[in-house]
């Protein structure tokens, strides 16, 4: 895309000299007001080095450029030299561009050549998939997209929990009160109904947890029995999870998880030991962080055992050796600030300085309106149970809206998975939310469907304009201010993409979108499209092609479908 700044900046390095054209470009502003104009220079800086007054540098400056054509005004005022771009030229270059770039438009190349690792979800295995695994889920996965639109290679890893202490308590429950039948017909529901009882009756029987020490003792030293098992509880876990991944429309690359590492730890401990690093304290091993503030992170247990954060330093580094990546990026909710934090330092102290390269993407918590869905168990919430309520209500609202619509239950799907993904990724990810099924599923206002409406609008106009085509559009058509307000926030996609890609941050792309289907529905409530007037409606037309794609782009990059009717 033209870049409006640049190109500012060059003409004005040209006419000022003593400062470069980087730095021009760099102090170039957006002013807050439009009447100020697209872009401002402010001459403060230059003031003091040609030791003139702003405002003088202002006027001399607008004289000599106001007569370029790519501008509409230049005006100076109190210091700043302001820019309106010509509007005829910035329609035509950014219509252009999207109608050129089509799904591509917005993405750039700045990953060229650098992995990225993302790892997002992380669930458990033989516990629930819960609602509030939404959160890692989807804002890896968008942050998965973006890394890949921006042409990263990236590398999705679901570091499944499928090792630990807790594995020993479920074999344990398993021998004692489980058996094959109920497993094979009800699956994680049993693994969890075992893992409950087996805290129940823990509590009345302290030996319980021997007997799991010993059961996870066995599957660490590669006994059969505890492998065959293990394995058999992961795959079971796996098959449910894989269905909430597909309604979701997430996948992996990979779904090395923390059993993944298990034969990796011994050399970690050689490394740590040798190192230096490692403290006895109790029988266990630690490493003592307290020079950092932090407190210390247990690697081994009495028993010799290994722990979570151990694995995590395993992972890492056979992630660094195995990809060698350019940025190690986990997303993982909040209260495991602390444990990244470990982890970092210790990888630092290895003397490792990729431990720079390793981000902790953190969030806040979901909950859900009250009474708003029984559980199955009476604890948690099921992330497939809500998204197989949000489908049934958009199938409701669609067998009202649009009975007539061809693959109802595809597009029911769309929108209500769309409905909770919007949602969920509405707001900077550090804020705790409510989830709402009223606000997630209404057509306006800030929701899923709202802007995959929008979407299907567009569709729908571009299909009764049948074979108008949008060759050789007047652009002059174009420059309205409500034709203007949406070409804007066309030209802003790439930056907002960029933005989200920096701050880790998926919600500026939802919130972007919204303001876009919001800038639409408003020009298409003021302008019939499709007109009489030839040329009026191919400019029309261009501009709602080039709404549609932005809006698919958008929406895509952050995990929600657009369908094309709805
Ligand atoms: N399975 C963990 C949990 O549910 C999250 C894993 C986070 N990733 C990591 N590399 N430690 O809490």
């Amino acid at each position: 895309m033209v870049d409006f700044k640049k190109m500012i900046s060059n003409i004005l390095a040209q006419e000022i000299g003593v400062i470069g054209e980087e730095e021009i470009y760099n102090i170039i502003e957006i002013p807050k007001h439009t009447e100020m104009g697209d872009f401002a220079f402010p001459c403060f800086k230059l003031s003091r080095l040609l030791r003139k007054s702003p405002n003088m540098i202002a006027e001399e400056l607008k004289e000599k450029i106001k007569c370029n054509e790519l501008f509409e005004a230049v005006s100076a005022v109190s210091g700043y030299l302001n820019f309106t771009i010509n509007k005829q030229f910035y329609a035509k270059t950014v219509i252009n561009e999207v109608l050129e770039k089509k799904e591509l438009f917005g993405a750039t190349d700045i990953g060229k050549g650098r992995t990225v690792i993302i790892e997002y979800s992380s669930v458990n295995i033989a516990r629930a998939f819960h609602m509030g695994h939404i959160r890692s889920t989807m804002i890896g996965n968008s942050l998965y997209k973006i890394y890949k639109f921006l042409n990263y290679n990236v590398i999705g890893i679901n570091h499944l929990g499928d090792y630990g202490t807790q594995f020993g308590k479920l074999i344990t429950a398993y021998k004692l009160w489980g058996n094959k039948k109920d497993i094979e017909e009800r699956g994680v529901d049993e693994l969890l109904r075992l893992y409950v009882k087996y805290h129940d009756e823990a509590e009345k029987n302290p030996l319980l947890d021997d007997e799991a020490r010993s059961w996870f003792t066995k599957l660490e030293n590669g006994n059969e029995e505890a492998y065959e098992i293990w394995k058999w509880f992961r795959e079971i876990s796996l098959i449910e999870f894989e269905r909430v991944y597909r309604l979701l429309g997430v996948s992996f690359d990979s779904y090395a998880g923390e059993s993944f590492y298990s034969d990796k730890m011994p050399a970690v401990l050689k490394e740590l030991r040798e190192k230096n690093i490692l403290t006895k304290s109790d029988g266990a091993e630690i490493v003592d962080l307290s020079e950092y503030g932090m407190p210390p992170a247990i690697v081994t247990k009495r028993d010799g055992s290994t722990l979570y954060v151990t694995r995590d330093i395993a992972a890492a580094k056979y992630r660094k050796d195995t990809y060698s990546f350019y940025k190690n990026i986990y997303v993982v909710g909040s209260p495991q600030k602390l444990h990244f934090q470990q982890l970092f330092k210790i990888l630092e102290i290895m003397g490792y300085d990729w431990a720079n390269d390793l981000v902790h993407v953190d969030f806040g918590t979901v909950s859900l309106e009250e009474g708003s869905l029984s559980t199955r168990k009476g604890r948690v919430v099921f992330l497939e149970d809500v998204l197989l309520k949000a489908i049934e209500m958009a199938k409701n609202i669609i067998e009202e809206k649009n009975p007539t619509l061809e693959n109802k239950e595809l597009v029911a799907k769309q929108v209500g998975v769309g409905a909770v993904v919007f949602q969920e990724l509405f707001n900077n990810r550090i804020k705790d939310y409510t989830f709402s099924w009223s606000k997630s599923l209404a057509f306006d206002g800030e929701t899923g469907p709202y802007v995959q409406y929008a979407h299907a609008r567009c569709c729908s106009i571009i299909e009764k304009a049948g074979d108008i085509d949008i060759y050789d559009v007047d652009y002059s058509l174009l420059t309205d201010s409500s034709s203007m307000e949406i070409i804007k926030k066309l030209y802003q996609f790439a930056d907002i993409v960029i933005d989200a890609h920096d701050k880790y941050e998926p919600s500026l792309i939802t919130r972007y979108v919204t303001q876009l289907a919001h800038c639409f529905n408003k020009f298409y409530h003021d302008n019939p499209i499709l007109t009489n007037d030839l040329s009026l409606t191919k400019a029309r037309l261009a501009l709602v092609y080039a709404v549609k794609y932005t809006l698919k782009n958008g929406l895509n990059l952050i995990g929600i479908e657009a369908p094309e009717r709805m």
